[in-house]
C-alpha cells in the first residue's frame, strides 16, 4: 500500500492542503502516481462550498466504483471540506468508501491509509489547535508558493459552510511562516501567495497581518507577495499601510463583497454595508495607485429582490471590478441560511448570474483596454497552454499577460509592452524597440 493517486477540488487552500498531505506522505514511505490505475489508494480532496461542488465528486466516485470493482484491494478516500461536512453519512452513502477524513485529520493519513485497507475509516475530529505549523508541504515546482498562514473561520456568515467544515480560526507563528517562505524561495519560487479564509484577520497572538507581510517583504529573492481572501471588516489601516510601503506586495487585492445591498449584508451577517465596502475601497485605492480589485459576489439569497440585486449590481459598476467569481446561491446544510425559504428561483437566479456576468465582462474589458499602449512587469511563468510559441505569467495586478517567445525564463520579471487585450488575457510583446524601428523603415 504504497501508491497515491490525489485529485484535488475547489479552492486554493485545499490545493495547499494536498501538498500537506503529500508532504506528510512522502515522509511516510509513500509515493504519488498519475493515474488512478496506478495506485493501491485514491484520496479526493474535497469542497462543500456550493451543493455542486459535491456533485462532482459524488459523480467521481461513481467512476472508482467502477476501478474498486476490478481491483477490491483498492483504497478510496474522501478528505477536505465534504468529507467533514457529511462525516459518517459518506461512509453508508458510498459502498465504495474506505476513508473519511477531514482537514484536521491530515497528520494521521499514513496511518489512516494503512488502516482503511482492513476496514472502513473515519477521522472528522476538528481540533481548534492544529495548524500543522510544524508540517512541510511538498510545493509544485511553479513559480508561485501558497502559504497557508491561518485556517478556520469564525465569521459564520449565514450562507456558509467553512466554518463547520473547516473549524474555529487560528494562525500559524510568524516565524515558522517566515521560514516556509525562505524555504519556497530557496526552492525556486519566486512569489508566495498567503493562504486564509479571512487571511487579514491573521494574528498569531504576537504578530498581526501587517506584521507578516512587512517580514515576508524582507526575505531576500523573493519577488512578489499576494494574500487571499481578505475579509473586507478586517481591512485595517496597518494592513493598507503595509501593502503600501512594502514593495513586493502587489498592488492587487480579492475582496468579497458578496451582495451591494444592506438588507442582504445584513442578512449574511457580513458585518459590513455597502458604504463600509465602498470606504475600505477609496481607502485601499488612495494609499495604493492603480490597485487591482477583484470580488465574490453572490446571486439570489433569500430574500433577494429585484431591488436589492439592482444595488448589487450597481456597486459592482462604481467600484469598477478588474474581474469577479460570481456564484448562485446554494442552500448548505448546518448553516443558519439553510432553513430560510429560498426565494429566488432556479431561472430567476440563472438571469441574475448572466446579468452580472454580462456587466463583469464590460468592466473587465474596460480594465483590460485601459492597459493596451502601457507597459506591465510580468513574472513569467512557462509557456502559453494555448499557443507554445508564446509565454505566460501575471502582471502585478495579477493579470494573465501572454506574449511572444522571446527566450526570457520561467521566475523572470519581464518588461512587457501591451498591444490587445481581451477580458481575460493581456496580450504584448517585449519587442518594442524593433517594432518601433521596423515601422519606422516601413514609413521611410
Ligand atoms: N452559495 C453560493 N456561494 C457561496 N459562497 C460561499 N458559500 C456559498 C453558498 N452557500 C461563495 C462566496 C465566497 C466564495 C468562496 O464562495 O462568494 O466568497
Ligand atoms: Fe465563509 Fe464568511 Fe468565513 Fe468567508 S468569512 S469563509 S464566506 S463564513
Amino acid at each position: 500500500m504504497k501508491r497515491v493517486f490525489l485529485e484535488t477540488y475547489g479552492c486554493q487552500m485545499n490545493v495547499a492542503d494536498s501538498e500537506l498531505m503529500i508532504g506528510v506522505l512522502e515522509r511516510a514511505g509513500f509515493s504519488l502516481v498519475e493515474k488512478p490505475d496506478d495506485a493501491d489508494a485514491i484520496l479526493l480532496n474535497t469542497c462543500a462550498i456550493r451543493e455542486h461542488a459535491e456533485q462532482r465528486v459524488l459523480g467521481r466516485l461513481g467512476e472508482f466504483a467502477r476501478l474498486k470493482n476490478r481491483r477490491p484491494g483498492l483504497v478510496v478516500g474522501v478528505a477536505g471540506c465534504m468529507a467533514q461536512h457529511l462525516r459518517a453519512r459518506l461512509l453508508d452513502r458510498s459502498t465504495v468508501l474506505d476513508l473519511v477524513v477531514g482537514p484536521d485529520g491530515y497528520r494521521a493519513l499514513p496511518d489512516l491509509l494503512r488502516r482503511a485497507a482492513d476496514e472502513p475509516v473515519a477521522h472528522v475530529r476538528l481540533d481548534r489547535d492544529e495548524t500543522y505549523g510544524d508540517l512541510e508541504p511538498r510545493r509544485g515546482s511553479g513559480v508561485r508558493a501558497w502559504v497557508t498562514v491561518q485556517r478556520g473561520c469564525d465569521k459564520f456568515c449565514t450562507y456558509c459552510v467553512v466554518p463547520y467544515t473547516r473549524g474555529r480560526e487560528r494562525s500559524l507563528p510568524l516565524p515558522d511562516l517566515i521560514g516556509q517562505v525562505e524555504r519556497a524561495v530557496a526552492a525556486g519560487h519566486r512569489e508566495v501567495v498567503f493562504l486564509g479564509q479571512t487571511v487579514n484577520a491573521y494574528h498569531d497572538g504576537r504578530h498581526d497581518f501587517a506584521d507578516l507581510l512587512r517580514a515576508a517583504d524582507r526575505v531576500a529573492g523573493l519577488a512578489r507577495i499576494r494574500y487571499t481572501s481578505p475579509h473586507p471588516s478586517d481591512m485595517s489601516a496597518r494592513v493598507i499601510a503595509a501593502m503600501a510601503e512594502c514593495p513586493k506586495v502587489m498592488p492587487q487585492v480579492h475582496l468579497p463583497l458578496q451582495s451591494g445591498s444592506d438588507r442582504i449584508l445584513e442578512a449574511m451577517r457580513r458585518t459590513y454595508t455597502r458604504a463600509d465596502y465602498l470606504d475600505v475601497v477609496e481607502r485601499l485605492r488612495a494609499a495604493i495607485p492603480g490597485l487591482a480589485l477583484s470580488t465574490d459576489i453572490i446571486v439570489g439569497f433569500p430574500g433577494e429582490t429585484a431591488d436589492d440585486f439592482e444595488h448589487t449590481a450597481a456597486t459592482m459598476r462604481e467600484v469598477g471590478f478588474d474581474s469577479a467569481f460570481l456564484f448562485k446561491y446554494s442552500a448548505r446544510p448546518d448553516t443558519r441560511a439553510w432553513s430560510w425559504p429560498e426565494t429566488v428561483d432556479e431561472a430567476e437566479k440563472g438571469r441574475r448570474l448572466t446579468a452580472l456576468i454580462d456587466l463583469q465582462q464590460r468592466l473587465s474589458a474596460a480594465s483590460n483596454d485601459a492597459t493596451v499602449g502601457h507597459d506591465v512587469e510580468v513574472l513569467v511563468e512557462g509557456r502559453a497552454r494555448r499557443n507554445l510559441d508564446q509565454l505566460h505569467g501575471k502582471s502585478a495586478h495579477f493579470k494573465t499577460v501572454v506574449f511572444e517567445d522571446d527566450g526570457s525564463a520561467t521566475g523572470e520579471l519581464r518588461r512587457v509592452r501591451i498591444v490587445a487585450a481581451t477580458p481575460l488575457t493581456l496580450i504584448g510583446t517585449t519587442r518594442v524597440r524593433a517594432m518601433a524601428s521596423e515601422s519606422l523603415v516601413s514609413i521611410s
